[in-house]
């Protein structure tokens, strides 16, 4: 099982440490998405987290069940009202079962990343596939590697750098490893959390979904939809099961 990096104080202080990602214009159009993908079907959501996306899509008439690794997280999920409707399975994404089909399923926020292997991530698209429905669609929302901006012989790269938030990630070029370094101030001291990614390119990703029998369906910069170019950062792409 791989390591828990969402237990304790990291769970207790999710939502709080995410807000901005909570922001109903943030949440509003990845539910749209979704819904849409789902077409009257059930969806399933590895690393459901606390809900952030999952209650709301539930609330849209969505059939939503989950799997996640922490169960700290997920019992922040129980804790809120609609989170009944919401099967959990605790377990890793790349491997656990959940009963029944599904038109979709979902990892949003570079949770794929948290697999740190290639051949975890292969196993997801396989896990996936194998609870999809004929004419089902997986969607990820991820980050294309930063390696275009970072100069050559660096590993690290600010993220951001305010007065609430300093976030560094460290590059393992050779190995796609990547650590992002999280500081925040509690209680007038700076802790650092420090979580283990493997960055993983588009490219790499319509593989793994084509070793698992599925073909890209969609590429997007956003999930309003906005053309992924080469200056995209970030990317939300649809992969389909054969109808
Ligand atoms: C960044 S949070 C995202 C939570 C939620 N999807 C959201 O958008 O707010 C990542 C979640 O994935 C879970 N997770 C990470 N690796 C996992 C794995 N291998 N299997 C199951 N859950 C995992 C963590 O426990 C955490 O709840």
């Amino acid at each position: 099982m791989p390591e828990n990096h969402f237990g304790g104080k990291v769970a207790e202080r999710y939502d709080e440490s995410a807000a901005d990602m909570f922001d109903p214009a943030v949440v509003g159009p990845v539910v749209d998405f979704l819904v849409e993908l789902a077409r009257g079907g059930a969806a399933l959501e590895l690393g459901i987290g606390t809900g952030r996306i999952a209650l709301p899509l539930s609330q849209q008439g969505v059939r939503v069940a989950g799997i996640d690794l922490s169960e700290d997280m997920v019992a922040k999920l129980r804790e809120k009202p609609g989170a009944e409707a919401i099967e959990v399975e605790i377990g890793d994404f790349a491997t656990t079962k959940v009963e029944g089909t599904f038109s979709l399923a979902y990892l949003v926020f570079n949770t794929i990343n948290n697999l740190t292997t290639q051949d975890e991530q292969v196993a997801c698209f396989r896990n996936v596939a194998g609870h999809l429905e004929p004419g089902g669609c997986f969607v990820i929302e991820v980050g294309v590697p930063g390696l275009r901006t970072l100069p050559p012989g660096k590993r690290f790269q600010v993220f951001d750098f305010s007065d609430t938030h300093i976030g560094i990630d460290e590059y393992d070029v050779v190995n796609q490893g990547l650590i992002s370094h999280h500081l925040s101030p509690v209680d007038g001291r700076w802790e650092i959390f420090s979580v283990p990614f493997r960055s993983v390119w588009p490219s790499e990703l319509d593989l793994m979904a084509r070793l698992a029998g599925m073909t890209l369906r969609e590429r997007w910069s956003g999930w309003r939809r906005e053309p992924f170019t080469s200056k995209s950062t970030k990317h939300v792409s649809v992969w389909e099961k054969p109808a």
